[in-house]
Parts: structure tokens; sequence; C-alpha cells
């Protein structure tokens, strides 16, 4: 692990007003759990060209080949809200998708997909350390990647910036304005009610109106997703018109 930069943004409220540079690192979720112990600054990023064990959700792993965008941002809100801050971050990563020139949005909770195949992914956990309740959000964009340094198994249902659009991005562009945007979310986080939020979730959400297959510990449920509840539950009509809430599992689009 080997930090290779640091750099400053004062004009940000409080995301990414200062990132920290690795070149390599385990996983950047990881990291910054480590430095927790120490009295980081709200908003810190943390950012490395490639990781060697990547987390993704649910136990899986993130293949993350050089080339694509890892970084990770620690944040202290008020209220022990990990699960519903990874899923709004999910809002400003499809606008810096849109910005650079893909058009993404966001299957629930909060994989950013272009023409069904998934191009980022969020893992927003929450920790505490001595009574502080901290959210680190990680990030992984398939930015400057070839598919073909994925691994075999996502190759089919996953694309890259690369592969969508002809002009190259650099990675620290990409951040620079993925960190404007989620410095915005954060603070509109902290000052409006999350009822808005929501709305802008659901706005960009290509779940919604989709028939979907949904598992979790208590079995499956197979119906159309109908709306996104204020807690952020997607809320899915099954065919017997009965209305379900589904947080946590695996979803499939069906036909
Ligand atoms: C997912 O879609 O399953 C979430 C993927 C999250 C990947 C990012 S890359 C930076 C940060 N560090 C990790 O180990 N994971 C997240």
């Amino acid at each position: 692990m080997l930090k290779i930069g640091e750099f400053h943004e004062p004009n940000r409220k409080l995301v990414g007003r200062t990132v920290w540079h690795y070149d390599h690192v385990e996983s950047t979720n990881e990291t910054a759990k480590e430095l927790l112990e120490e009295d980081l600054e709200e908003g810190l990023v943390l950012w490395a060209d490639r990781q060697s064990a990547g987390r993704g959700r649910q136990g899986r792993a993130w293949a993350s080949p050089p080339g694509g965008l890892y970084f990770s941002v620690i944040l202290r809100p008020k209220e022990t809200h990990a699960w519903i801050l990874g899923l709004l971050v999910g809002i400003p990563v499809v606008k810096a998708l849109r910005h650079f020139g893909v058009f993404a949005g966001l299957k629930y909770p909060n994989d950013a997909v272009y023409q069904d195949r998934k191009i980022a992914g969020i893992l927003s956990e929450g920790v505490y350390r001595r009574d502080t309740y901290h959210v680190i959000v990680g990030i992984g964009v398939n930015t400057n990647v070839d598919l073909d340094r994925l691994p075999p198994d996502v190759q089919a249902t996953a694309t890259t910036l690369k592969r969508e659009v002809n002009l190259f991005v650099a990675n620290d562009e990409f951040l620079d304005y993925l960190l404007n945007q989620i410095d915005d979310l954060y603070s509109r986080y902290r000052n409006t009610r999350i009822e808005f939020l929501i709305k802008d979730y659901r706005g960009q959400c290509t779940t919604i109106g989709k028939r979907v297959t949904a598992t979790t510990s208590k079995g499956s449920i197979t119906g159309r997703a109908y709306d996104i509840a204020l807690n952020g539950a997607l809320i899915i009509m099954d065919d017997a018109n009965a209305k379900h809430e589904f947080v946590e599992g695996s979803l499939k689009i069906v036909p």
C-alpha cells in the first residue's frame, strides 16, 4: 500500500475536500476502516489505482484491474443510515456516467447499468468507532478497463466506459466530477427531506415498471417493481396485486 498523492479541493462543502491517492490497496473500504482509528476529516476520499481484494455487495468480489476507478468516502451522518446513503449515492454515479456519455440508469438498489450491463457498483458500510457512527461508501466504476480484463463470469453482464464511449476520460477527471456530485447529494441529504431524494432516486431507477424476481432469506417473489418506499425499499406488486417490500437479497429482471 503506497500513497502516491494527496489533493485538496477547498471549494467542496464536505465530500472530497481531501483525496488520498494510493497505487494499490486490498480494498479502499478496508483501508478506510483501518484509518478510522485516527480522527479523520469527514468527507475524506481514499482512491486506489487497483485493488487486490476489492469487495462487492453480498460477499461478492469486485474485480479491480488497473484502469478502473476505485474509491471510498468516509462520512459521519447523524442517523445510522448506511444503507439509504448507499442507495442515494447511486444518483451522482449515474449523473457522472451520463455526463461522460453513458446514458446509465440504476438497477435497484445501486448498480449503475447501461443496456442491461453493469458499469459501476456501490458498497456502503456502517461502522462504529468509539461511539461514533461512520459510513464508508465504496464506489467502483469500470472506466478505462477492457472488458476482457474482467473475470469471464462477469464479462457477459458488465460493460466499461472505454467500451461505450470513444473519447478517453481520465480517472482523475471522472473522479473530480463525481465527487462534486456526491458532495451536492450529501449536502442535500443533510439539509432536505429524504422524500425529495427518494423521488430523485426513483426517477433514475430503471427497475421500476419491470417484472422482477426478488430472492431473500425468506424465499422469492415475482411481480412488477412498482415504487420506492420512503425507507428506500423496493415495492413489488405480485400477480395477486399484493405489495411486498424488498431491501436486501438478489434481484433479477425477468421477461
Ligand atoms: C457491488 O456492486 O457489489 C459493489 C461494488 C463496490 C466496489 C467498490 S471499489 C471501491 C470500494 N472498495 C471495495 O472493496 N469495494 C468498493
